[in-house]
């Protein structure tokens, strides 16, 4: 065998913008992108949130001209999560099923002014339960069984509003064949079903805290996320997801975890989604202000590292200027 330098030279395809974009194996696109909001109550609201800079907590009234300007940019959905004082929660988060609860107004609002945009919400109680947890809680722990009935009446209670997904974060075992039976019941048999099937136990869901002022009163959430060590245990639960009617599966967080995305997207043939989470994008914010890393650069390098490994979709703080950038050319 003779040694295939000099006949072989792998610069000869990088040498021009035209030779890379026509080679290029992975290419990034607005309509992969979904972008989260948080809902406040109150009127003419645009709070930012200190640790998620540009990202903001709108009042329902602000939601449509900013879901109109997310829709211009080509991005296909946005995710919805409520954000609530704290005499509105409750031991069991019974606010999360108000069907005139902040998320349900907005996802009324959003589809009266973007009635193409898809509007996911997010299914949890931990942003509407007093002590922070994603279920109820009984000794001082989180009991599945009886949760689950609260977050199908939660989805439910969406889908009348008219909801397009639902997306249950919350952890607990069944939930996801629990949320299905609910939706078949009530009438939403054609409502998907956007699982957050392998959530890890992440510290990078801190900023996320703050913003929706769901931190846990007491303990952390280990007990029903996943160990972060854990790769074969994803599989399971995606496909414990699949089985009991999942249309879509997320894994989250995506940076660090690209080999589950991988893994995932080598074993399963439904739309696998990726959350690109507050702490990835407040470390990148935080970086570039300070002058350390070019973010625009970086923002698309990372979302197409996430796509590259087997996404097809993203969720990202990132997804306005994203679509932004990558209308006006990624300068590649
Ligand atoms: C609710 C929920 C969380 C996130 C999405 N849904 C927080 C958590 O589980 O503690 C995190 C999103 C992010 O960090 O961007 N359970």
């Amino acid at each position: 065998m003779t040694a295939p330098f000099p006949t072989v030279r792998l610069r000869r395809l990088r040498a021009s913008a035209a030779l890379r974009r026509m080679t290029r194996e992975t290419a990034l696109d607005a309509r992969d992108l979904i972008y989260p909001l948080f809902v406040c109550r109150g009127e003419d609201a645009q709070q930012e949130i200190p640790a998620m800079p540009g990202q903001y907590r709108w009042s329902v009234d602000r939601l449509p001209a900013e879901a109109a300007r997310v829709a211009g940019l080509g991005i296909p959905a946005v995710l919805l999560f409520g954000v609530l004082g704290d005499r509105d929660k409750d031991g069991c988060g019974s606010a999360a099923w108000d069907e005139q609860g902040v998320v349900q107004e907005a996802v009324r609002a959003i589809k009266r002014a973007a009635p193409e945009l898809v509007v996911i919400t997010d299914v949890c109680l931990c942003e509407y339960t007093d002590h922070g947890h994603c279920g109820l809680v009984e000794d001082g722990r989180v009991v599945n069984d009886a949760t689950l009935e609260l977050l199908a009446r939660q989805a439910v209670s969406h889908a009348r509003a008219s909801a397009d997904i639902v997306a249950p974060s919350d952890m607990m075992d069944g939930r996801v064949g629990a949320i299905r039976a609910a939706l078949d019941r009530a009438g939403f048999a054609d409502t998907p079903i956007l699982a957050y099937a392998a959530k890890y136990a992440s510290a990078f869901y801190g900023p996320f805290r703050e913003a929706a002022g769901s931190a846990p009163q007491f303990g952390d959430r280990r007990a029903y996320q996943m160990d972060p060590a854990n790769a074969r245990e994803a599989l399971r639960e995606i496909e414990l997801d699949i089985q009991e009617g999942a249309d879509m599966v997320m894994v989250k967080p995506a940076l660090a975890y690209l080999d589950i995305i991988a893994r995932a997207r080598r074993r399963f043939d439904l739309p696998i989604v990726a959350y690109n989470v507050s702490g990835e994008y407040s470390m990148l914010k935080a970086a570039a202000q300070n002058g350390w890393l070019d973010e625009r650069r970086a923002a698309l390098e990372i979302l197409t590292a996430i796509k590259r490994a087997g996404a097809d979709l993203i969720i990202t703080y990132h997804a306005a200027d994203a679509a932004r950038w990558l209308r006006e050319g990624d300068g590649a």
